[in-house]
């Protein structure tokens, strides 16, 4: 463990709840280096729904590097790219009559909604994005703004500026759907019409 407290930041979270050591990942088991089993429950904060190593996914990726598949190709056209779009086209969006276009981001939820954020505020022309009591977003500059949590908040060193703060179902037993609505329909009430509302449906952090 000396090594991670030595040269690892302190900028860390989910370790600090687990301080032993991980080998191995199979479906939903961790095992740790002393052979300890821990039925993962945290799934990749929800990302892991097909488990870890899933079979059928590791193959693939295995013939794929094995035949020397592109692994880095910034956003230039791929092989398979194309076939991630083909399949994304007709199992998801043909089905449901879904006229979308496709942005790769990041690999992380933050980037998604910092480029969600970034296409709306670029789409509408104002600047202004609703968010929630209690919700959490990510930590780069805009998703933190339109986070609730005063330690992430804290870390920004910098002011969060363009976020509406609306109390989230139940809080404070408000109704801030209605509160929301009255609001935004009041021409009194200073609240700038937002370019997005952005919705934690279920908040975990928070
Ligand atoms: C609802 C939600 N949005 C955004 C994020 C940020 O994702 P990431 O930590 O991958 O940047 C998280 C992360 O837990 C999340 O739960």
């Amino acid at each position: 463990m000396d090594i991670f407290d030595k040269q690892e930041s302190q900028v860390r979270s989910y370790c600090n709840s687990f301080p032993v050591v991980f080998t191995k990942a199979k479906g939903c088991w961790l095992e740790t280096e002393s052979g300890e089993k821990y039925l993962d429950f945290l799934a990749g904060a929800g990302s892991l729904n097909y488990g870890h190593n899933n079979p059928i996914f590791k193959q693939a990726l295995l013939n794929y590097i094995e035949s020397d598949g592109i692994t880095h190709g910034l956003d230039m056209h791929s092989a398979a790219k194309a076939d991630f779009l083909k399949a994304l086209y007709k199992h998801v969006f043909h089905p449901r009559g879904l006229n979308y276009k496709v942005q790769f981001t990041g690999p992380t939820g933050t980037n998604a909604v910092e480029a969600a954020l970034k296409l709306a505020r670029k789409a509408k022309g104002r600047s202004s994005i609703v968010a929630f009591t209690n919700g959490f977003h990510g930590c780069t500059a805009g998703a933190l703004a339109a986070t609730g949590n005063q330690h992430h908040r804290q870390g920004a060193g910098t002011s969060l500026n363009d976020v509406t703060r609306i109390p989230f179902e139940g809080y404070a037993d408000i109704d801030g759907l209605k509160l929301f609505e009255t609001m935004l329909n009041d021409n009194s009430a200073g609240i700038d019409k937002p370019a997005a509302v952005l919705v934690e449906t279920v908040q975990g952090e928070g």
